[in-house]
């Protein structure tokens, strides 16, 4: 399958808080450097850091197959500027072997081509079988979960990865509905969702499988063990100086990030928060793109133990 045109590029998924991004990681220092995007989907971040500076390369990195080969085809002109890994991002250092990184990008969750093809069975909007990996070579999917798992397990993970209300009420519907046959299908657990989770009609906006399918997507890929081992990995990885921003999509990532930054940021780390609180996309990009919504960018730079120094100096005389 190739992809051959502006249209298809931009209808595979359109990059969130391109611009802010790009700017921040591309400073003065770090331009030419080498560069992460760890979560390459469509290939736009990844193209915002080469478009950005003549020297600087970029190892985008995908789990699923389909984001490599169609980031691949688009970035193809960059030529060895551009490298694509299929992998997880949390085996970052794997391909790595001692570069010392400019800089990282990790913009999570999925994309839009993931959510709208509904073979991938991660939308309750489309019909097709409760697949939700990421990664096709992994073994567990969305309906492995739901006819395997115990009531117990099923509520516990819609509670945690959902902060789904309603969810031991979910549960129990599933397992009376698997006693007569599998769980198989997007449509099915959405249906059934709706028949236990009330929503009054003057409340709009999210649909009212929203949480659940979001944690079983979080499940099925291990997203947040996934996010606290590559933050960790491209920490590691970054040059004194090189910058690591995390655009998140919901509370639970970014409350993860938050506090990792904090961490970075306390005394004996060497990291300095560029942004106090998260930045968010303009009203103009939340009208064009609706996705960029919730959206939440957050930046930290490795600035080593001179420069921390320096800053702590700063505090202490209330600079
Ligand atoms: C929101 S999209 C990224 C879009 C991209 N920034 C762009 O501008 O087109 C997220 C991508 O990250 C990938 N992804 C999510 N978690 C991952 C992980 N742990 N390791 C590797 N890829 C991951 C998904 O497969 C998806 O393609």
């Amino acid at each position: 399958m190739f992809f051959d045109t502006a249209q298809t590029m931009k209808s595979y998924h359109e990059s969130v808080m391109l611009s802010e991004t790009v700017d921040w990681l591309t400073h003065e220092r770090q331009r030419g450097g080498v560069f992460v995007d760890a979560t390459l989907g469509g290939g736009g971040h990844a193209e915002g850091l080469l478009l950005a500076h003549s020297e600087a390369r970029v190892i985008g990195i995908d789990q699923d197959d389909e984001a490599i080969r169609h980031a691949s085809e688009r970035l193809a002109r960059f030529g060895e500027r551009f490298r694509a890994v299929h992998a997880n991002f949390r085996e970052l250092a794997d391909y790595l072997k001692g570069v010392e990184l400019a800089g990282v990008v990790m913009d999570l969750g999925v994309s839009s081509h993931q959510l709208d093809h509904p073979d991938r069975g991660f939308s309750f909007m489309r019909d097709g079988l409760l697949d939700m990996r990421m990664d096709r070579r992994g073994e567990l999917t969305a309906a492995d979960v739901l006819n395997c798992c115990s009531e117990k397990e099923i509520a516990r993970i819609l509670w945690d990865l959902g902060e789904e209300r309603a969810s031991r009420r979910i549960a129990r519907r599933v397992v009376e509905f698997r006693k007569n046959r599998p769980i198989r299908r997007t449509a099915e657990l959405a249906d059934l969702v709706m028949g236990v989770v009330y929503r009054p009609p003057h409340r709009r906006g999210s649909h009212p499988a929203t949480n659940t399918f979001r944690a079983l997507r979080m499940m099925v890929n291990d997203e947040m063990g996934a996010l606290k081992d590559g933050l960790l990995a491209a920490w590691s990885h970054l040059a004194r100086g090189g910058r690591l921003a995390v655009i998140s999509f919901h509370s639970m990532e970014d409350r993860l990030v938050k506090q990792q930054f904090r961490h970075w940021a306390g005394e004996d780390e060497g990291g300095r928060l560029l942004t106090r609180k998260p930045l968010e996309p303009d009203e103009e990009e939340t009208l064009c793109n609706a996705r960029a919504r919730s959206a939440k960018l957050r930046v930290i730079e490795k600035c080593g133990s001179e420069k921390k120094q320096e800053i702590l100096e700063e505090k202490e005389n209330g600079a």
